[in-house]
């Protein structure tokens, strides 16, 4: 992007795709993090003259308006966040957008409604999405790709924009590229890697990478109960993906082949039904061996976050992606804490600590930990993901083709 600056940006509109798809309860936004990395290179621009246009989505609405996912309050916390006004577009390409971008000034900001209330936006129709990515490059003069979180989307606003206006990689997409690229290329040893989050089916392809790279694979949260059902134990009524077990056992056995040492939990905490509002929960620590057929994990017990944590000790590179449990529930909070403690123990000995974005990066957060007590909190989660799987990832190899 100091290129694209250096060209002198002032008067011009510059088009920055951030990633701005936060956490709401309503309206209130529960975790501002990917608004706050946005801003540097957003300000760089207005600093420099230039009208930015701010385009970004916000969760998966269906391909049409839904005021549940506006930008509005996400644009009001952007202002906050610069110091100065930030202009609102209550449409993406249509008559509000083009009056908002003509009316800014030099060094003014506006945010176009949500991308993704356009069909064109994710069509796999490259026409229909090319029709909607000549819309919205006609509200810029240049194109800034800074929102790492989508890079890994063939999406218009991230990938087909691009090869319409004259582009740049936003600071944001560079730093993240910077640090993942310790990860993959030579990390330092012990190499030790922690996985969590919902779903086993999102992480196998970056499992199957590692299983050749990493020294220590750890794996907590809702996805390794497919895993401990792979070992031949039953689950209750824990997540499960019945259609991953096989693949799980085969994990196992690769792990166990190749000198990858596989850590699963041996205790976990569960309850007989998952957190809801008016329920207190009534946490229990067993077995993972032992879980009762009326109970789901939502956990990993203490022995194994003891364990976890230990497991981290003398790590010189780690990577985290995915919560160890429902850390948002007080009762389901320790095993996630205790992975992110034994990071910022890593940091503070020198070694190099990723936390991988989404829901990991907010539970550092809700958890009230200090972001600098890390070495980087990514704002990809499946980009990071796609990164370290090795993926070819469309918004950055866009930018790319042509250089
Ligand atoms: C994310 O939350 O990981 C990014 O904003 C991408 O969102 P998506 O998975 O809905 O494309």
């Amino acid at each position: 992007m100091a290129d694209l600056v250096a060209q002198g940006v002032a008067g011009k509109r510059v088009l920055v795709r951030s990633d701005l798809n936060v956490p709401l309860d309503g309206s209130t936004i529960t975790d501002d993090g990917r608004i706050r990395a946005s801003v540097p290179t957003i300000r760089t621009l207005a600093e420099a003259g230039a009208r930015v246009v701010v385009t970004a989505h916000l969760g998966r609405p269906k391909g049409a308006p839904d005021p549940a996912y506006s930008l509005r309050p996400v644009a009001a916390r952007l202002g906050e966040l610069l110091g100065q006004e930030v202009a609102f577009a209550g449409d993406t390409v249509g008559e509000s957008a083009h009056e908002t971008v003509q009316a800014l000034e030099d060094g003014q900001v506006a945010v176009l409604e949500n991308v993704r209330f356009n069909a064109g936006e994710t069509s796999k129709d490259d026409a229909e999405r090319g029709a909607f990515a000549d819309r919205l490059a006609a509200l810029g003069d240049a194109f800034v790709s800074d929102g790492f979180g989508v890079v890994h989307r063939k999406q218009a606003s991230v990938y087909d924009v691009a090869q319409r206006l004259p582009h740049a990689l936003g600071g944001l997409v560079q730093a993240e590229v910077d640090v993942l690229r310790r990860l993959t290329e030579e990390p330092e040893r012990p190499y030790v890697v922690v996985l969590g989050g919902s779903k086993v089916s999102d992480k196998l392809g970056v499992i199957d990478n590692l299983l050749g790279k990493a020294d220590k694979l750890l794996i907590g949260g809702g996805m390794v109960f497919t895993f401990l059902k792979a070992q031949g134990y039953e689950v209750g009524k824990s997540l499960l993906e019945e259609d991953q077990v096989d693949v799980c056992r085969e994990y196992l056995q690769r792990a166990a082949e190749s000198g990858v040492q596989l850590i699963l939990p041996t205790d976990v905490v569960v309850d007989t039904a998952f957190p809801s509002g008016d329920r207190t929960p009534e946490p229990r620590v067993v077995a993972a061996s032992e879980i009762p057929s009326d109970a789901l994990g939502l956990d990993i017990g203490p022995d194994s976050a003891r364990a976890f944590a230990g497991a981290l000790v003398g790590a010189r590179t780690v990577f985290w992606n995915g919560p160890m449990g429902v850390f948002e529930v007080a009762a389901f909070a320790d095993g996630t804490r205790a992975v992110a403690q034994a990071l910022t123990e890593v940091t503070a000995e020198g070694g190099l600590s990723v936390v991988g974005g989404g829901d990991s990066a907010a539970a550092v957060r809700t958890l009230g930990f200090d972001e600098a007590a890390f070495g980087h909190i990514s704002t990809g989660g499946g980009a990071s993901l796609e990164y370290l799987e090795g993926k070819v990832l469309p918004g950055i190899q866009v930018l790319e083709d042509d250089e």
